[in-house]
């Protein structure tokens, strides 16, 4: 797409977030703050729904994962051991003229703050040497502002998993190998937030930290370690089997993600596997999969599944003293699992799910004449409002008593949205824009005023097709619980 063209198709998204309360700037009314973003009332829906569908893939229909829900804050230590005290940071360079500070790899791209129409490149102002700015964000902890009560905010969810891994395999029993996971706040203080809520300050990850046996317990317990067949690498999708090495869980992984992906309604195509190069893998990784989606922006990230050897654990085992070893009864060994790690951002995912979504098609009014309908064509699971319930006319009380009175009726099971003010084709309209799938009209045959065969039925509405059925009162619920799941 040209960059003008998808700049423009951009605009456009955020806009409609913004006007149908997706997505505010944060603090809006004090000029907004660089970085952070809010969820309005059909954003927070949406983004419930995504965190929602993915606990429960990841866990709730899962014997061999487990969830945590851990504290932002955790002990200073933690961030030593992980090595982001020491190596989480961006090479910045600092402009003596401007006084603007920059990435140093993207000195090129960012706007001087002294003159902003201007590119940093022309800014002629000497520069200092690039020197390395920790992204996570401090605090103190109680009264006393001093180094030694010095936090972080966590700059991502996994290393709490790491430091409760001995506490959750004794309390849930499970055995490797096994998973856990997590939903939760993460900060980084970005040096150049952009792109709107791609790369925020404050955002959300989803992430799982599955532990696995090393490749030499499975060595020596099987004679040998499964190998993933190049000709047929979906064969690991195969249920998981004993002798599965890193290799064959990274590469599972990796399929499940994608699919977990389509599940929810992002097209294949829209998705991309990015193995990562030997140079660009972290010092502790054995490999990492990123898998991007095609924003209009550009084809970026939207979740990393690194295999991330026994790096982590032991690293909180050298720096707390505690042992994270793991006796393996079946192997008769102790050892130190390694981990296969799907890292995914909520906030970055609701993106990818509106950008996806977002439709422009030329349709006739109830006039005949042409105008563009935008919808959201969200999937049903993960569609902020399930269904819009609707009298077709708002000062006939029979007709809106029937309406309520379905709404009531769907509500303990779906998100419903009652609407009886304007046209019945400007409500469609709106629901098409917020991304509800289905609309239900109650009109004059509800009441049986077209013969008694119509009495008790609705109208049913398919936001992608506009088509319309007549469908049952009592058919209803079942039928929609059927279409959402
Ligand atoms: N524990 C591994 C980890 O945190 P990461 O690649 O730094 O890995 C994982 O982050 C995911 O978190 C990313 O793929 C992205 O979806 C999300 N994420 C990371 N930084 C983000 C930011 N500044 N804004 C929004 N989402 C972010």
């Amino acid at each position: 797409m040209a960059e003008s063209k998808s700049n423009e198709l951009m605009e456009r998204i955020v806009s409609l977030c913004k006007r149908r309360g997706f997505v505010f700037p944060s603090s809006e009314v004090y000029g907004g703050i660089n970085g952070f973003w809010d969820y309005g009332p059909l954003g927070a829906e949406l983004k419930r729904n995504v965190k929602e569908a993915w606990w429960r893939s990841m866990t709730q229909q899962r014997d061999d994962v487990v969830g945590l829900d851990a504290t932002i804050i955790m002990h200073p230590a933690v961030w030593r051991a992980s090595g982001h005290v020491d190596t989480f940071s961006d090479p910045m360079i600092d402009c003596k003229t401007c006084k603007g500070r920059f990435r140093a790899d993207q000195i090129a791209e960012i706007p001087c703050p002294q003159k902003p129409s201007k590119c940093v490149a022309e800014c002629h102002g000497e520069k200092t040497e690039a020197r390395a700015f920790n992204l996570m964000f401090r605090t103190t902890v109680g009264p006393v502002e001093s180094e030694e009560n010095l936090a972080y905010l966590r700059p991502e969810t996994a290393q709490a998993i790491f430091v409760q891994f001995k506490n959750v395999l004794e309390t849930s029993r499970q055995k490797v190998p096994f998973g856990i996971c997590q939903v939760g706040k993460a900060f980084r203080n970005e040096v150049t937030p952009r792109n709107f809520t791609f790369r925020s300050r404050e955002f959300e990850q989803m992430e799982l930290e599955f532990f696995i046996r090393p490749d030499e317990v499975i060595q020596k317990l099987a004679g040998q370690v499964a190998a993933v067949d190049p000709a047929d690498p979906l064969a690991v999708l195969r249920a998981p089997v004993a002798t599965w090495g890193w290799e064959a869980w990274h590469k599972y992984w990796v399929e499940e993600r994608l699919r977990w992906y389509e599940s929810i309604g992002l097209p294949r195509t829209s998705l991309e596997e990015y193995w990562q190069t030997r140079e660009e893998l972290a010092h502790y990784a054995k490999a990492t999969v990123d898998i991007l989606f095609k924003f209009p922006f550009g084809t970026q990230e939207l979740e990393g599944i690194a295999a991330r050897g026994d790096f982590d654990l032991s690293q909180h085992q050298k720096h707390s003293g505690k042992s994270m070893e793991y006796f393996d009864e079946e192997a008769k060994a102790k050892y130190i699992p390694h981990v296969i790690e799907p890292s995914a951002g909520v906030d970055r995912l609701a993106l990818a799910l509106l950008c996806s979504a977002y439709t422009e098609e030329e349709v006739a009014d109830e006039k005949g004449r042409k105008e563009t309908r935008v919808v959201l064509k969200f999937h049903p699971r993960i569609a902020p409002v399930k269904v819009g319930v609707f009298p077709l006319l708002k000062n006939r009380p029979e007709l809106v008593e029937r309406a309520l009175a379905i709404r009531d009726r769907l509500r303990p099971h779906l998100s419903v949205f009652y609407d009886e003010s304007g046209a019945i084709g400007r409500r469609y309209r709106r629901q098409d824009e917020a991304g509800t799938p289905f609309g239900v009209t109650v009109d004059f045959e509800t009441l049986g005023e077209a013969g008694p065969e119509l009495r008790d039925t609705v109208t049913l509405r398919d936001r992608d097709t506009m088509q319309q059925t007549r469908v049952r009162i009592d058919d209803l619920l079942p039928l929609l619980l059927e279409k959402i799941r």
